[in-house]
């Protein structure tokens, strides 16, 4: 309909300007597609009314000869600019501009259809599930001084040997990296995780699922088990991401004292006898996020606990690979005739966060019921990586990578404590407590100073760090501790931060 009327008004209206060849149009366009770079030209030219409502364009040959360009790129141009109601084509006479006023229009919405789609969400009744996520999120701008704890040095990853297990991977692929195949993860990785569970961990004869981190491990576990209503117990303090999972599924948290142990197995009694729980959550090795370790015998009395209340327990070893004594408890899962534990391990330590794979190792019917979800959230998980990372286990880079890591966390651990002594010594009023954990990568400090002011007014000073509140969904009153992690700095940065955070410390109780 406005075509037509247009078309009435423009037959008497000649083109009078030139396109400019294309390469002058500037370096910014060099990369975009020719034909995008016509269609460009003619609507800055619309919109600069140099091309007005009705005018019509010269022939596409000549348009060719203009921009410098093959005559099938203006017809591509043109033919764009007629779907997108701009121009409009009278046949034997040529491609006319169409009404100004619809132009602006098509104009503005192609560049800010965001804000377009936006106002067409006002029209719509969208209702969200509310997703329970209020977990802090890192930030590394302007961060010279990086405390949070657990992700390993990316610095020292041997990548290039790393890589050499990507390139076979993708030299002789095979084919059902290709297919939907495998939806329980790539078989020769689940060969090497058994293996290595067997050797280092006493894990025997339990099957092993692959995922996309602990993260996707904990959400599928909880949307397999947990419906409305349904209770989790978990650390006071603890991991939040895994408590989003939690709700998100339905779950009420029942929170467990964790004073100055890993989780106080009295209040954990005395809260079962109150009520059901469907679930406990605990990481027992390097406690999250106060690093305490429970000790065999508490881990049998848990056992003991949740057998007795029929609850399933979702055992968390995150952190499994840096152990710094010889004393390594083993897992709870490594016995475990009643079948109540499910656990889970990553290799966001090891490798690096972003490569997403971690594993289940649970009893064979939660593994059944494991890949009909995999099977209906996704088929399965991207599989090259996981080969290669399948190579990199088998081939022994693996286990000398772990060493290596071993001994230089070992070596930060020992400086970092070397630096708190000295402080304890110069600030006796900052009261500086902590113990020195068997395993892990970070240390749980006391201060006698209200850390969460502190880590808020270090943050301002380059320094990240994590206190108490950021491990609990309830206000804390009065912040004492902070996880002061050492995997990621280099002594020399680690010595510089804790001064500076020291010294902080320092002015809040001077001032
Ligand atoms: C307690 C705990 N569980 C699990 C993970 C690992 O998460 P993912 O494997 O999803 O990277 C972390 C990571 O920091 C953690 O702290």
């Amino acid at each position: 309909m406005i075509v037509t009327c247009l078309f009435q008004a423009s037959q008497k209206l000649s083109f009078t300007f030139k396109f400019s060849p294309l390469v002058n149009t500037g370096n910014d366009d060099k990369k975009v597609a020719l034909y995008l770079r016509v269609i460009k030209a003619i609507k800055n030219s619309i919109a600069q009314n140099k091309l007005t409502a009705g005018q019509k364009l010269p022939s596409s040959r000549t348009l060719a000869q203009q921009f410098g360009v093959a005559r099938q790129t203006i017809v591509n141009a043109l033919n764009e600019l007629i779907a997108q109601d701009i121009l409009y084509a009278k046949e034997k006479s040529g491609y006319f501009v169409v009404d100004k006023k619809v132009v602006d229009k098509k104009l503005t919405n192609n560049c800010h259809t965001q804000s377009r789609i936006v106002n067409e969400t006002l029209f719509t009744d969208w209702q969200f599930n509310n997703v329970s996520h209020n977990v802090f999120s890192e930030s590394s701008d302007n961060i010279q001084y990086n405390f949070i704890a657990g992700t390993p040095d990316f610095e020292h990853f041997p990548f290039t040997e790393f890589r050499r297990h990507l390139a076979h991977v993708m030299n002789y692929p095979d084919k059902s990296d290709f297919s939907y195949e495998h939806a329980q993860g790539q078989p020769q990785l689940i060969t090497a995780i058994k293996h290595y569970l067997h050797c280092t961990r006493n894990i025997t004869n339990r099957p092993v699922f692959i995922t996309s981190g602990s993260q996707e491990a904990i959400f599928m576990i909880s949307r397999l088990l947990l419906n409305k209503g349904d209770k989790v117990a978990v650390s006071q303090l603890g991991y939040q991401h895994a408590w989003s999972a939690f709700k998100e599924n339905g779950a009420t948290l029942i929170k467990i004292k964790n004073d100055q142990q890993n989780l106080d197995i009295g209040d954990l009694a005395s809260k079962l006898k109150q009520q059901k729980i469907k679930l406990l959550y605990l990481t027992p090795d390097n406690h999250y996020p106060t690093t305490q370790s429970l000790s065999t015998k508490q881990r049998e009395q848990i056992v003991q606990l949740a057998r007795e209340h029929n609850v399933i327990i979702i055992e968390d070893d995150y952190d499994h690979e840096y152990h710094f004594t010889s004393q390594i408890t083993p897992p709870m899962a490594s016995h475990d005739p009643q079948q109540l534990i499910i656990y889970l391990s990553t290799f966001s330590k090891i490798l690096y966060p972003g490569a997403r794979i971690g594993f289940i190792s649970a009893p064979a019917l939660v593994f059944k019921q494991l890949i009909k979800l995999r099977q209906t959230m996704s088929h399965k998980n991207e599989s090259m990586t996981q080969r290669a990372l399948a190579l990199w286990m088998t081939e022994g880079g693996f286990s000398r990578h772990i060493l290596r890591s071993t001994k230089r966390y070992q070596s930060r651990r020992l400086f970092t404590d070397t630096v708190l002594k000295h402080h304890q010594k110069q600030s006796p009023q900052l009261s500086i407590h902590y113990t020195l954990a068997k395993s892990g990568l970070s240390i749980w400090l006391k201060l006698n100073v209200d850390c969460a002011l502190l880590a808020e007014t270090a943050l301002k000073q380059g320094i990240l760090i994590q206190d108490e509140s950021c491990f609990s969904d309830v206000k804390i009153s009065k912040s004492r501790h902070l996880r002061l992690g050492f995997s990621r700095l280099s002594e020399k940065e680690q010595h510089q931060g804790i001064d500076k955070l020291m010294a902080l410390a320092n002015d809040q109780i001077n001032t």
